[in-house]
């Protein structure tokens, strides 16, 4: 039996929670293993969309077990909010379907303060353009063992002096930023109050995937953002911060790492990015325009408008070997219909050098000017295609040199942001 980690193989916004819907019906666990409410996944299902952001995708599918892994960190009061209004959709979610790993680190209010307050401060160049709600702080505390966490919300004593310990930290450091010092009681009301709704779900996340592995059960792993986004690998520091490779199933949710079967990498036909940092494809004229418009590249969480350029195979090479990439899911093909040529970055030139990776620098980064390649593009429409004898030769053209350039086989490819709108050509759980 397969388990499957999904993982987004650039800036994020690849498509992955359309993907881990579709694969859902295959698996029995859905589990997330990093970031938080900063992930915005949506799903199309029969013209209904259903908006995700710290609950798997596999919750709406119905009879599947979803979990939340020790490596994500939670807001209590956004996941309460998320489940009411998934739930006002017509989806169920109770204890005996959603599971919350007990060790995982909460989001509190001044998190989302600090992440806000800081991005205020920075000059320009130096912003990250977070999501601001509170993800860096909230893993600087795990990382600072001042972390409060699922499991603290069952005792009073023990949360109060959970609480204390960060406040001692976050005090001096809310001092130096001019903001007000914490309202202990209030917070730690506040956490009281939400505690019942927590922990309902809370559970050993660890033991029971365990648990399921040996019974055979199929787990599907969805990740969060991007590879290009990860804390080690990513564009540093324009990232998130959370490791988001496909390793990061193992430690984010407690299996080993021999668990994983098939690592699916979900890759945009093109390339976007919100929030700030370099982007060597960038468009900033009419081509990049038609991507944003047609593509309608907004962000989920913050609304923002995504940044968007042509293909850049450098990176998704890259990102499929960080991550031991074994099939991508290229998403948005559609998106592409109609342009007369279309561009491939197939290297970078650097001060007269050819690179054939980004390298580590930002100020390289910055100054990588793309090689492309061009092909020939199609005018026939793809969208809603469900096999690949409906595309055209060009568009089937495009995908193989993608497949080429990247070193990695298309598993499946997604032609509409409707569920059904998939071409399956190798299935992840039976490879
Ligand atoms: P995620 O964060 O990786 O889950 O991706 P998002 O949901 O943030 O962004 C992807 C957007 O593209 C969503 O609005 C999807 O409904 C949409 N989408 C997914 N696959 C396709 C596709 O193949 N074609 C088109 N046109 N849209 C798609
Ligand atoms: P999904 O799962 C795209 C970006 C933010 C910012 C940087 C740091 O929907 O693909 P953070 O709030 O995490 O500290 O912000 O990371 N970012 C995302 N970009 N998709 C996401 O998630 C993202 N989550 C964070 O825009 O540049
Ligand atoms: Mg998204």
């Amino acid at each position: 039996m397969a388990n499957v980690v999904v993982v987004g193989a650039q800036w994020g916004d690849e498509g992955k929670g359309k993907i881990v819907d579709w694969l859902s019906s295959r698996a029995d666990v859905i589990a997330r293993f990093q970031g938080g409410h900063n992930a915005g996944h949506t799903l199309v299902i029969d013209g209904k969309v259903f908006k995700l952001n710290a609950l798997p995708s596999g919750v709406v599918r119905g009879g599947k077990m979803s979990v939340i892994g020790n490596g994500v960190v939670l807001d209590p009061w956004h996941l309460v909010k998320e489940i009411a209004s998934i739930r006002e959709q017509g989806v169920d979610i109770s204890p005996e379907t959603l599971m919350v790993a007990e060790n995982v680190p909460l989001i509190l209010p001044i998190h989302g303060e600090l992440d806000r307050a800081r991005e205020e401060a920075a000059s320009q160049g130096s912003k990250i353009g977070t999501t601001g709600r509170g993800i860096g702080p909230a893993y600087e505390d795990k990382v600072g063992r001042r972390s409060v966490r699922v499991a603290d919300l069952a005792d009073r004593a023990t949360l109060e002096s959970r609480v204390d310990r960060a406040l001692t930290h976050h005090d001096a450091l809310r001092r130096g930023l001019g903001l007000k010092p914490v309202d202990r009681e209030a917070l730690i009301q506040s956490l009281l109050d939400i505690a019942p709704e927590v922990l309902q779900y809370a559970g050993p996340v660890w033991k029971v995937l365990n648990e399921k592995r040996r019974a055979g059960k199929r787990i599907l792993f969805e990740g969060a953002q991007g590879a290009l986004l990860d804390i080690d690998f990513g564009t540093y520091p324009f990232v998130t911060s959370s490791n988001v490779i496909a390793g990061q199933a193992a430690t984010g949710t407690g299996i080993g790492p021999g668990a994983i079967d098939f690592v699916l990498g979900i890759v945009k036909a093109y390339t976007t990015r919100v929030g700030e940092g370099p982007f060597p494809t960038e468009l900033d004229d009419e081509n990049g325009n038609r991507l944003g418009t047609r593509g309608r590249e907004f962000g989920t969480v913050t609304g923002r408008k995504r940044r968007c350029g042509w293909f850049d195979a450098v990176l998704v090479r890259q990102t499929c070997a960080t991550s031991g990439v074994n099939g991508i899911s290229l998403t948005k093909l559609d998106v592409l219909d109609g342009f007369d040529t279309i561009r491939i970055c197939t290297g970078y030139e650097l001060d007269g050098e050819m690179l054939d990776h980004l390298p580590i620098a930002t100020e390289q980064q910055i100054r990588c000017v793309p090689v492309y390649e061009e092909m020939e593009g199609w005018s026939e429409s793809t969208e809603g295609a469900r096999s690949w004898n409906d595309l055209p030769g060009a568009a089937v053209k495009y995908v193989r040199r993608i497949e080429e350039l990247i070193g990695c086989p298309v598993a499946l490819l997604s032609t509409s942001p409707e569920r059904d709108d998939t071409i399956l050509v190798t299935d992840p759980f039976e490879d």
